[in-house]
C-alpha cells in the first residue's frame, strides 16, 4: 500500500438499492396489533422494504456500491478499500465486505467489516478517511447495509413497525485540505448496551434451543430509553463537529440525520436550530434501516440536485452499542451526480 499521505478524502459517488417488495402501514395491520394512525403519528413511516428470502446483506450492499461506482467514475479495479458498516452480515465471518470485494471486482482492495449498528455508515466513513489521510489508501468504498428484516420478530409490534432492509454506499478519495470531510466526532457509551442489541448467537449466548424460546435472535429494544438518549446523543455531536470546523448551523445546506423516528429528527432539528428545507427525511418511504439511512438519503439528495457542489453537509448518526457520531463534509458530486 502506498504510504503517501492525503490532507483529506471527498465523496465523489454515491449509490442506493431498496428491495422492490413494500411492506405498508396497512399490510401491518394484519399482521400484529396497530395501526396505521398509530404508526404514522409515533414514528412517521408509512412503508418500508424487505429483502426476498433468497437476498442477503451482500446482495444489498453489491448493488449500491456497483451504482456509486457508476456515478464515480472510477474502476473497481481502482480501489484498494471496502469498509462496510453492518449488523447483519451474510455469515458470523468472513466479514459481508469480502463478498462485495469479490463480486464488484475490487481486485486490489482490503474489505472488512465495522459493527457499529445504526452508526456502521458514520464510523466507516471516518475510519476509511482516516486510512486515507495516513496514506493507506487512495480510493475507497463505505458501504451501509442491512437486512434487519431477516432479524425481526414479527411478532412483536414494538419493532416491527420499525425497519426497513437498504444498502447505501459511497466512493472515497483522497483531495486537498479544504475540501471533502472537514470534520468529524464518535463516541460509544456501553453501558447503554442492552438498550438495543441481538443478544443471542454470538459467543456469550450461542444459538440453542434457549436462544430461540426467548427469541434471543430478534432485535431487542427498549425504545424510550433510546429515544431521549438519541436526542441529547445527536445535538451534541452535531455541535461539537460544527464547532471544529468553525462552521455555524446556518451555512449547511443539508443535514442528514439517521432516519430512526421523525419525532427524532424533528427535536433534535429545533435544538440545533435547522430550517426545515434543510432536512432529509427518508424514513416515511423506507423505515429504519440502520446503517443504510444516511448514505441513501445522501444519495437521494445528490440524484434529486438537492445540494450541489462545494454544499455543506451534515451527517449525524446513532445506534446500538450505543454509539453515534457525525461528520462535516463539502460536496464535491454535481448536482445530479452527473461527473
Ligand atoms: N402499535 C400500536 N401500539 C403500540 C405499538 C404498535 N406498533 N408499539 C407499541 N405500542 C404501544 C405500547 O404497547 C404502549 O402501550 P401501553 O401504554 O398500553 O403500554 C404504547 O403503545 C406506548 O408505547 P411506547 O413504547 O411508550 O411508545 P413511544 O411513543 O415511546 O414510541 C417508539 C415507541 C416508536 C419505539 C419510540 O420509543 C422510538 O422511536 N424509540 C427510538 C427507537 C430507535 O430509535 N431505535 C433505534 C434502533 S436503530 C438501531 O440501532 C438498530
Amino acid at each position: 500500500m502506498s504510504r503517501t499521505r492525503h490532507e483529506s478524502s471527498r465523496i465523489i459517488g454515491s449509490g442506493s438499492y431498496f428491495p422492490d417488495r413494500r411492506l405498508t402501514n396497512a399490510d401491518l395491520e394484519q399482521m400484529v396489533d396497530t395501526s396505521d394512525e398509530w404508526i404514522t403519528t409515533r414514528t412517521g413511516i408509512h412503508e418500508r422494504r424487505l429483502c426476498q428470502p433468497s437476498e442477503s446483506t451482500s446482495d444489498v450492499a453489491v448493488q449500491a456500491a456497483l451504482h456509486a461506482l457508476e456515478m464515480s467514475g472510477v474502476e473497481a479495479a481502482g480501489i484498494d478499500l471496502i469498509v462496510m458498516g453492518t449488523v447483519t452480515g451474510d455469515m458470523q465471518f468472513p466479514a459481508t465486505a469480502v463478498f462485495v470485494q469479490d463480486r464488484i471486482g475490487a481486485t486490489n482492495a482490503a474489505a472488512f467489516d465495522l459493527s457499529a449498528a445504526c452508526s456502521g455508515f458514520i464510523y466507516g466513513l471516518n475510519v476509511a478517511h482516516a486510512m486515507i489521510v495516513s496514506g493507506q489508501a487512495k480510493r475507497a468504498i463505505v458501504i451501509g447495509a442491512e437486512t434487519l428484516s431477516k432479524f425481526t420478530d414479527w411478532k412483536d409490534r414494538s419493532t416491527c413497525v420499525l425497519f426497513g432492509d437498504a444498502g447505501g454506499a459511497v466512493v472515497l478519495e483522497a483531495c486537498a485540505a479544504d475540501e471533502g470531510i472537514l470534520s468529524s466526532h464518535m463516541r460509544s457509551d456501553g453501558s447503554l448496551s442492552s438498550l438495543l442489541c441481538i443478544p443471542g448467537g454470538g459467543s456469550r449466548h450461542p444459538l440453542d434451543a434457549g436462544t430461540f424460546a426467548r427469541g434471543d435472535q430478534y432485535i431487542h429494544m427498549k425504545g424510550d430509553g433510546v429515544f431521549k438518549w438519541a436526542i441529547r446523543a445527536m445535538v451534541e455531536t452535531s455541535k461539537k463537529t460544527l464547532a471544529d470546523a468553525g462552521v455555524p448551523m446556518d451555512d449547511v445546506t443539508l443535514f442528514v440525520p439517521h432516519q430512526a423516528n421523525i419525532r427524532i429528527i424533528d427535536a433534535v432539528v429545533e435544538r440545533l436550530g435547522v430550517a426545515s428545507d434543510r432536512v432529509i427525511v427518508t424514513l416515511d418511504r423506507y423505515g429504519n434501516t440502520s446503517s443504510a439511512t444516511i448514505p441513501t438519503a445522501y444519495d437521494e439528495a445528490v440524484r434529486t440536485g438537492r445540494i450541489g457542489p462545494g454544499d455543506l453537509v451534515l451527517f449525524c448518526g446513532f445506534g446500538g452499542g450505543l454509539t453515534w457520531g457525525s461528520i462535516l463534509l463539502r460536496n464535491a458530486i454535481a448536482r445530479g451526480g452527473a461527473g
